[in-house]
């Protein structure tokens, strides 16, 4: 159904921008080259070396010496496989004798020191998310960072167990003695955590220690400048043809919209905006609002289309299969606005607010792991790309340099600053089940017979659930014990892959809890609406929302005969949604807002997640 229609003869917003481009750099012969074995953070360790004001490229791993020999600095990524697997990415020996600085990070530690004659294993005790590392010695990797344990941010079951010759460890934690390592002589430094994550403390001062102080790089790349090289890039890809967008309301389609209305002129950029029936409450009245300032006399054009979303979801709870559905009816509805409102007929082409991590967590990137697949990769999708109908302009971007482009380009900041939310909505925050099954006691607490989707080094797991007996302490509001006993059991079992706590005073006896058979019905968004509404309400009055980057509800099968579901709380810290840290909840909002949840009808327990990213992912699925 058309709400509203889209007006023509429309003028670009005049946002004022600095036009200088942001490149000094020439193309194909960046400073430093990342090469690609595989990891998450590939593009990231990319995105940071640029904000440290070098322009990097990614390279595929495998990426002869010979081609490298310009580069200053060679940075080896972090990957899935591990260093003995069959066919696992390598990287061309002969690097290691260019003039080019290495930094080895994490599978590309590994990597280094199996090619140099060290050794590498795999050991029981992994270590994912948070921990703590000891520099040691005086290596300029660490130049003017204190010699006192630091927080960094690990992925990793193998582990370096002898040194190549020649080289020295510079630093260690409790579960990894050769955390970090070098060859001064050489040029060849490795670390096993991820300095480009933001939870690695101190990470971003590795980096330059790496870049200026050790590999000797220039400044030759400037990230304020970055939206007028995106709107020179859309011109060039869309040439004489017109763009529509599904907008989603959400900073990504709304920065990327605009991006192209500076681009192209408004009367060449239309926005639709499906109203799936898995979005939030009050959703698509804010929507409409927004979109009317920013494309000042624009208006977009509204799709109704609840009923056929809820059918395509009956009956169905792979997460997987979700995804694929969902992406599929969004094409579905896509091709029937494109009839009635004639884009097929013209010179039109798709545009997306694709951002990087949306195109690497889909397997999209050389050889990341599919850990699940975006609706903006399905296969439709991958078909327009292959026609090259399509322009997606934040593809390289990470969030907060989505968020960077849009305050260049004026957007409003109460749009810029909401917490992002998926293009499947609701629909991946309402857990599933094809099974009934009662919670298992099991070391730590109790198994809970509930898959959810996660992430651990660096590839796909889809696991049940420890629901851990809550520590005392937490009744002070004093979290750290219950994460760090969180991380403990992660890290010891292979069973689960989250923990979550029971929170409020009226927590059910676990025995009586069941998981029951569930798939996605009208009446349990509604409940989850309504739990996310409440949650929204007491977070934003609370200041709590300001604390944390993301804070999804999610509604589990888990509950009595008379209440059927229970609520998670999953509030966390990211920048950029690649990483994330679990945030405790002040008790003095935790305690009321439960008391709330528990009044919304249908709820036997509310929970609280514990898992930092990875092991979890941020959505459950
Ligand atoms: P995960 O769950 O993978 O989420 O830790 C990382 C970030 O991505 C968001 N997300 C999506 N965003 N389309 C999107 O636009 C999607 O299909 C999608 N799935 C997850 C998620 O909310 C988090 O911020």
């Amino acid at each position: 159904m058309s709400v509203s229609q889209p007006h023509s003869n429309r003028n670009a917003p005049t946002f004022p921008l600095n036009d200088t481009p942001a490149r000094e750099a020439i193309p194909g012969r960046a400073q430093v080259v990342v090469l690609d074995t595989g990891g998450q953070y590939c593009h990231l360790i990319a995105r940071k070396v640029r904000e440290l004001g070098v322009f990097s490229e990614v390279k595929p791993s495998e990426t002869p010496a010979a081609e490298l020999a310009h580069a200053k600095a060679i940075i080896i990524s972090g990957g899935p496989c591990s260093v003995y697997d069959q066919g696992s990415p390598s990287v061309d020996p002969a690097i290691f004798d260019l003039p080019a600085s290495v930094l080895g990070i994490c599978y590309g530690l590994q990597l280094a020191v199996q090619l140099l004659g060290g050794r590498v294993e795999k050991v029981a005790r992994g270590e994912f998310g948070k921990a703590s590392f000891q520099p040691m010695g005086e290596s300029p990797l660490f130049h003017g960072i204190p010699p006192a344990p630091a927080q960094v941010w690990m992925s990793h079951r193998d582990t370096v167990t002898a040194l190549p010759e020649g080289f020295e460890r510079i630093g260690s934690t409790g579960t990894c003695s050769f955390a970090a390592i070098a060859s001064e002589a050489r040029g060849v430094y490795g670390v096993q955590f991820h300095p480009e994550v933001v939870h690695t403390h101190r990470g971003k001062e590795i980096l330059e220690n790496f870049l200026f102080r050790i590999a000797g790089c220039q400044r030759d790349w400037d990230p304020s400048r970055v939206a007028g090289v995106l709107e020179d890039e859309i011109r060039a890809a869309v040439g004489d043809r017109n763009v529509f967008f599904f907008i989603s309301g959400g900073v990504d389609s709304t920065v990327a919209f605009t991006l192209c209305l500076r681009a192209l002129g408004a009367d060449r950029v239309r926005g639709i905006y499906v109203d799936t029936g898995m979005m939030r409450k009050g959703e698509t009245a804010f929507v409409k609002e927004i979109f009317a300032q920013i494309g000042g006399d624009a208006s977009i054009h509204i799709e109704l289309a609840e009923p056929w979303f809820l059918s395509q979801l009956e009956g169905v709870v792979d997460p997987e299969e979700k995804r694929r559905r969902i992406g599929q009816e969004f094409l579905e509805v896509q091709n029937r606005v494109l009839e009635t409102e004639h884009f097929l007929d013209g010179n039109w082409i798709l545009g997306q607010g694709t951002i990087y991590p949306d195109t690497i967590e889909s397997g999209g990137a050389a050889k990341a792991d599919l850990i699940k697949t975006h609706h903006n990769r399905v296969e439709g999708v991958q078909r327009l790309i292959a026609e090259g109908r399509i322009v997606e302009p934040l593809h390289n971007l990470y969030k907060d340099e989505v968020r960077e482009v849009g305050r260049q380009l004026g957007i409003p900041a109460p749009l810029l600053d909401r917490h992002p939310f998926p293009g499947p909505g609701l629909a991946i925050r309402c857990l599933c089940s094809d099974e009934v099954a009662v919670p298992q006691p099991i070391a730590g607490g109790w198994l809970l017979p509930l898959h959810s989707v996660g992430v651990q080094g660096d590839s796909r797991s889809y696991k049940p659930v420890l629901l851990m007996s809550t520590p005392a302490s937490l009744a002070a509001g004093e979290w750290e014990d219950a994460y760090e006993r969180a991380t403990d059991y992660i890290n010891a079992s292979t069973a689960f892959n989250r923990v979550v706590i029971q929170v409020g005073d009226s927590q059910p006896p676990v025995e009586e809890l069941r998981v029951r058979k569930a798939t996605i019905t009208r009446e349990r968004l509604d409940r989850l609406r309504e739990l996310d509404a409440i949650v929204r309400r007491v977070s934003l009055e609370s200041g709590f929302e300001e604390r944390v980057w993301q804070f999804p509800v999610i509604l589990v099968p888990l509950g009595t005969a008379e209440k059927p579901d229970s609520v998670v709380l999953r509030p966390i810290h990211s920048v950029d949604g690649m990483t994330a840290q679990s945030v405790g909840m002040p008790m003095e909002v935790l305690r009321p807002l439960s008391k709330a949840l528990f009044e919304v009808p249908g709820i036997a327990a509310v929970l609280y997640d514990l898992t930092h990213k990875p092991p979890g992912t941020i959505e459950w699925e």
